[in-house]
């Protein structure tokens, strides 16, 4: 197989070539002075099976995965595999008022136009795979490796910043083998929200907050500052997609011990790759 890493997935490319044992083909990205995008893959692909990795975000990333899908589709591929680990759009999976596109499914429509076969990760909303209706797609999770990560780490409580995510808590507290739960938000006047475990105590425990995206880290932060109320010992932060809009990092980084992202973002904080995870469903495909 030979991968094709487009600028915003290049580590995640490399960690699959080491994974897979793939060819990285090179690949070269500029941009014209008007600030249109180029790029070139220095690779003869034909009658290969091709993994094109693209994140797609911010905006940019997205036209550059389009550029690349055409590219390898010109020099006949025998297969086309898109992997888009951090899918953008995926929270606007719904029409809120008329007038509105499906966001999500815009994107989707132009990935399956050029590709075989996609595998997106920890996608925000599941009908996102939906969409994909004329070729197989697949949704792969990131928390086996987060467990994996935070099993090193002492961890000795996973919990999900609300109730929606507990299952995403459990998983990864089943890999790291500790207790998972999720924390219940309530507004008591104006000014002030406690967040508070369901039903553990963090109190002394080394504890790890788990999401599937951080953005502007204001879950966190508020999360973070209540449980070092409740006497937590230490605190991780750990999410799949890194967005950290603005100066979240910093945010984070006053209130919790440690602040972590996987590689479907490359972001300063990258630090646990999801590459085996998306080997293992190629291998499986
Ligand atoms: C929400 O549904 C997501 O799982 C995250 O909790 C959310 O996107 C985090 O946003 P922020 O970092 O801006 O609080």
């Amino acid at each position: 197989m030979y991968i094709v890493g487009g600028s915003a997935s290049r580590r995640l490319a490399s960690e699959l070539g080491r994974s897979m044992e793939a060819v990285i083909s090179e690949v070269d990205v500029t941009r014209f002075p008007d600030d249109e995008c180029y790029v070139r893959i220095d690779a003869d692909l034909e009658g290969e099976d091709v993994l094109i990795a693209q994140t797609a975000w911010p905006d940019p990333n997205i036209v550059e995965l389009m550029l690349l899908q055409d590219a390898v589709r010109e020099m006949n591929p025998s297969s086309v595999t898109v992997v888009v680990p951090y899918f953008g759009y995926a929270r606007q999976d719904k029409k809120f008022k008329d007038g509105e596109p499906i966001s999500a499914r815009a994107l989707a429509r132009l990935i399956q136009t050029q590709s075989d076969r996609f595998i997106t990760v920890d996608v925000h909303a599941a009908s996102v795979i939906s969409w994909f209706d004329r070729i197989p797609a697949q949704n792969v999770s990131a928390h086996p490796q987060i467990g994996r990560f935070l099993g090193d780490r002492g961890v000795e409580l996973v919990l999900s910043p609300d109730e929606g995510r507990w299952e995403n808590a459990k998983r990864v507290a089943e890999v790291v083998g500790c207790q998972a739960d999720f924390l219940i938000k309530e507004r008591h006047d104006g000014e002030s929200v406690t967040m508070t475990p369901k039903s553990l105590d963090a109190s002394g425990k080394t504890v790890a907050i788990v999401d599937d995206i951080i953005s502007t880290g204001g879950t966190i932060v508020k999360a973070s500052e209540q449980l070092r109320k409740q006497g937590a010992a230490s605190i991780i932060a750990v999410c799949t997609h890194g967005v950290f809009a603005k100066n979240a990092i910093e945010r984070l980084k006053n209130v919790c011990d440690e602040v972590h992202s996987t590689d479907t973002i490359e972001t300063p904080v990258t630090t646990i790759t999801v590459a085996p995870e998306i080997a293992k469903a190629i291998g499986s495909g």
